[in-house]
């Protein structure tokens, strides 16, 4: 279905990105592409241990190097903030923060410890390997398994991620089963790859002031956090990120570089540009990694009676990173008795951090490889069992959902793909000499809103700009506030600029958690309401005016004219209106938030995506090699902005989790305590050979509840459970349980 620039575009339509072009044809910038007059350029030395002091740092020959203009370490940098609050941001776990080249103490290996600053690129990167450290090392620890010995369940105040509640006796559920299992599932470290790396252009103005092209999913958590740091007014730091390379998560924390950035640009008076490398990627983004112990219990019928679900995650040491990790398992299915356990485990890394349904991509994906042993075990097709299972409230909280369209997300999910023809025994399907495999799993994740305010501007000759300071990580912002503001003010897209990615644009949140759609396009729709209002005053002033005490709800806005309801002979055009008032120009500038009155209906009623993926493997034994030749996503998640750039957003989440299930894992060398598989030859992401037929649906799921256009936000229900319903479906496959992620050939041999 094509759209037409000239008429305007329609919430629930498949518009393409209005930022499509740009893209493609590299016009978009990215953080290391503005260019800037006289730019120096930054290498990052890293830390060659994992933990310890540098003792000395060896400059002379690198600063011989011609074009060389500043070694910046913890012994020359300047004067900075010294208190832990000031490096704490909006998304900082509680602990101390990292702060890169504060002092002679080393964290995690591939630490920055040294910044070579250089007329161009190559000469900073020679000069940097001539820099030679000394370090007094200390012991290190980076084995997950061997950190379970230092486990620890940080303080319950306060902490969002301790908030699960158990319920029931699962001691006595467990004893009255008929059916048990009682597994440990793992899954290993995953690290942020976007395409674009974390990168920052520092525009040097004055002492004052500074200007940020940064990789972030957030201009003003960046411009606090730097302002705070250096010390300078907040309005004086400038974040913009008007086009971000991808980011699930490893742009809301403002990373090393962009401190780095802008710690050189201050010392130096000088622009200066930080792009750290791939291999540099694998210091710090990353997924933390997972032990999660499930036990379930069922009577005769497959009716679960006890549920006990806990986990661990890592964390660094300096910092309590946690993620709502069992809650899922506790939320999901009806279950008189059930209970979670949630403990982090340090070690000598750099802080995990969000990616992609944090928390559920890992907690709700093993729980669901469970769901199926279950299943299993009770004799009972895994779609039936969960069915059996159902729980039409949120069985931990006891509250019921504004809306829970899983029902129906497992029947159009199922009829698509066929899984009424599946046999149940492991092993009874063939192609050839490939054995194939049907699993299943649901999914679930958060319905957030985020308070946000936009503003609107519409000139005399028709062209509307909107603002807000969000950011589009490749997720399709620009497009979908187009969208919004289209339908509402009936203007074409074309004539529709829309201003995001810049810190002096009205507040935003991160973009993160799925809640951009529904929290900036609320945001837009009631400033493009209130801009709608101030047209129809303006339309009063029309001489004899035909829309003489109409009322808001009385009114169309279509096409550039204001249209009675009753009757659309009677209409003016904003142009005739705006002439009328004698304005140039008409703005409006709205804030939307939950509000108390939401925050109380939030306490009473759970806010939540669901999605059941079904998937089908192909595993050729003597290879030991599984594809996954089809997968059906169906996703209950409200009212659907776009069904294009939604469906763009599960097939990526989709991919992710194929990812999970057969390819992302991190080989650690413990002995130097860093990650060995630092790149994409080696950290292996599914290639196109890798992804097959992908079907995605949107089932009906009407909300006027949950957010304020009904919107709950698709950026990362699709991971959710994909891994779960590939191990699944290898399991049906070969017979063989999986219970440790990814599921390599190695494995499966
Ligand atoms: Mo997403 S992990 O909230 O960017």
């Amino acid at each position: 279905m094509t759209t037409h620039a000239n008429a305007p575009a329609r919430i629930g339509e498949p518009l393409s990105r209005v930022d499509g072009r740009l893209k493609v044809t590299g016009h978009a910038r990215y953080a290391a592409e503005h260019p800037v007059a006289d730019l120096l350029y930054g290498w990052v030395v890293s830390s060659g241990i994992a933990r310890g002091r540098i003792t000395a740092i060896h400059e002379d020959a690198a600063r011989a190097v011609a074009g060389v203009v500043e070694i910046i370490t913890h012994k020359n940098r300047p004067d900075l903030a010294g208190s832990d609050s000031a490096y704490q941001e909006q998304v900082s776990p509680p602990g101390k923060p990292f702060r890169a080249l504060y002092d002679d103490e080393v964290q995690f290996s591939l630490q920055p410890i040294a910044l070579v600053v250089a007329q161009d690129l190559e000469t900073a990167r020679y000069a940097a390997s001539l820099i030679k450290v000394e370090y007094e090392a200390a012991e290190h620890n980076t084995d997950f398994r061997a950190a379970q010995a230092e486990r620890f369940m940080p303080s319950k105040k306060r902490n969002n991620y301790l908030g699960f509640k158990n319920r029931g006796d699962v001691d006595a559920g467990m004893a009255q089963a008929t059916h048990r299992i009682a597994e440990t599932y793992h899954m290993g470290v995953h690290v942020h790859n976007p395409m674009e790396m974390h990168a920052t252009t520092a525009v040097w103005e004055n002492k004052d002031s500074l200007t940020l092209y940064d990789k972030t999913q957030g201009s003003q958590n960046t411009q606090t956090y730097i302002s705070n740091i250096f010390g300078l007014k907040s309005d004086n730091v400038r974040v913009l990120n008007p086009f971000v390379g991808g980011a699930f998560g490893s742009g809301l924390r403002p990373q090393y570089q962009v401190f780095l950035a802008a710690l050189a640009a201050t010392m130096l008076e000088r622009s200066v540009r930080v792009v750290l490398t791939r291999p540099q990627m694998f210091s710090h983004v990353h997924r933390p990694e997972a032990l999660q112990a499930v036990s379930l219990g069922t009577d005769a019928s497959g009716q679960l009676t006890a549920i006990r679900n806990e986990a661990t995650t890592s964390t660094s040491r300096f910092e309590n990173y946690m993620e709502n990790v069992v809650n899922w398992g506790l939320m999901a299915y009806a279950c008189p008795n059930a209970a979670g356990d949630y403990t982090i485990s340090p070690m000598d890394t750099y802080t995990p951090g969000d990616m992609r349904a944090p928390g559920a991509a890992t907690g709700m994906t093993l729980f669901e490889i469970a769901m199926d042993e279950m299943a299993y075990e009770a004799g009972l097709d895994p779609l039936e069992f969960r069915l059996r299972n159902y729980s039409e409230k949120d069985a931990m909280n006891d509250t019921p959902f504004t809306s829970k369209a899983l029902r129906e997300a497992y029947a159009e999910g199922a009829a698509s793909f066929g899984w009424d023809k599946r046999s149940m025994e492991p092993r009874s399907m063939r192609d050839n000499h490939e054995l194939v495999g049907w699993g299943m799993a649901t999914g679930m994740w958060d319905a957030m809103f985020q308070k946000t305010a936009a503003r609107a501007k519409l000139s005399a000759n028709g062209n509307l700009v909107i603002e807000t300071a969000s950011s589009d990580i490749g997720t399709g912002t620009y497009t979908i506030l187009a969208q919004i503001a289209s339908d509402t003010l009936g203007i074409p897209v074309d004539q529709i600029s829309v201003k995001i990615g810049d810190s002096s644009l009205p507040m935003s949140p991160i973009e993160g958690g799925s809640w951009t759609a529904a929290s900036a396009g609320a945001a837009i729709e009631a400033t493009c309401q209130s801009l709608g209002k101030k047209l129809l005053d303006a339309a009063e002033k029309v001489r004899n005016s035909p829309l003489e005490g109409a009322k808001f709800d009385d009114v169309v806005f279509d096409n550039g004219r204001i249209v009675s309801k009753a009757d659309p002979s009677k209409n003016v055009s904003y142009g005739e209106a705006m002439a009328a008032a004698e304005q140039g120009s008409l703005e409006a500038e709205e804030t939307v938030s939950a509000g108390i009155s939401g925050m109380i209906s939030q306490m009473r009623k759970s806010r939540n995506t669901h999605s059941a993926v079904f998937a089908e493997v192909k595993v050729d034994e003597e290879l030991g090699v599984a594809r996954v030749t089809r997968v059906v996503c169906s996703v209950a998640a409200g009212r659907i902005i776009n069904p294009k750039t939604a469906r763009s957003q599960i097939l990526g989440g989709v991919v992710m989790g194929i990812g999970m299930g057969l390819h992302e894992e991190t080989f650690v060398d413990h002995r130097i305590g860093r990650i060995m598989n630092h790149d994409l030859a080696e950290y292996h992401v599914p290639a196109n050979a890798d992804i097959h037929d992908i079907e995605v649906i949107f089932v009906d799921e009407p909300d006027p509840e949950v957010t304020p256009m009904g919107v709950k936000g698709v950026g990362e229900i699709g991971i959710v459970g994909t891994a779960a319903a590939v191990a699944n479906a290898i399991f049906h496959a070969t017979g063989k349980r999986f219970r440790d992620l990814p599921i390599t050939i190695d494995k499966i041999l």
